[in-house]
């Protein structure tokens, strides 16, 4: 699969993406992980995680965090700006699928597993679009036992379609053969 990679920028198109669920899908069916419920992390994880339910039929649940703080800069800590409330108790002995678009600093993933192993799920693995090659701040909980990214990615700057103001030309880029790998 073809990587534009344009002034050290990632363009991904909404084609590129599917084929990358598709794949995860593929990969986390084959390695006996068969998730209850996929979990998706907001608002990167919103779109990743309805595509993977056209390969998994699983419901979505959803958790609103920022680790961006109102100024736009990185803040200390990651925010719930929505989380699960009522619907934790759902969560005891099921298995869940936490998804997210990108694997970063790790610390927003870090957050979410430790508040859904505190409702006693019988299992939890991630699964990641893309997981960018660097030190992480954070880290994944031993209860943890899979962990799936669609694709292995340097540490740039990734231009997601949902990002888009100009969808078409997003896309054109993101279709132009500038393959960095
Ligand atoms: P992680 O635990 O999953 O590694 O995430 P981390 O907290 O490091 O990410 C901080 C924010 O930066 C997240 O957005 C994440 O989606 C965004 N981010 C990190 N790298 C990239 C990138 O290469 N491209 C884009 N488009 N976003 C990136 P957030 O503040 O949680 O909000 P949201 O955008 O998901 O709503
Ligand atoms: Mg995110």
């Amino acid at each position: 699969m073809a990587f534009p990679d344009i002034e050290g920028k990632y363009f991904l198109s909404y084609e590129n993406i599917h084929q990358t669920v598709r794949a995860l899908a593929e990969r986390i069916a084959s390695s006996g992980f068969a998730p209850d419920l996929i979990v998706a992390i907001g608002s990167g994880g919103f779109i990743p995680a309805r595509i993977l339910k056209t390969f998994l039929g699983k419901p979505i649940l959803t958790v609103g965090i920022t680790y961006y703080g109102p100024d736009n800069k990185p803040s200390e800590t990651p925010r719930a700006i929505q989380w699960i409330d009522e619907v934790e108790k759902k969560l005891e002995g099921k298995k869940i699928l936490l998804v997210d678009e990108v694997d970063d600093s790790r610390v927003t993933l870090e957050y979410c597993l430790k508040e859904l192993l505190r409702h006693r799920p019988s299992e939890i693995a991630i699964a990641v679009l893309h997981n960018k090659r660097k030190e992480k701040k954070g880290r994944i909980p031993a209860e943890v036992r899979h962990y799936f990214a669609g694709v292995e990615l340097d540490d740039k700057w990734i231009c997601y379609p949902w990002d888009a103001i100009d969808i078409a030309a997003h896309e054109k880029i993101s279709r132009s053969g500038v393959a960095s790998r």
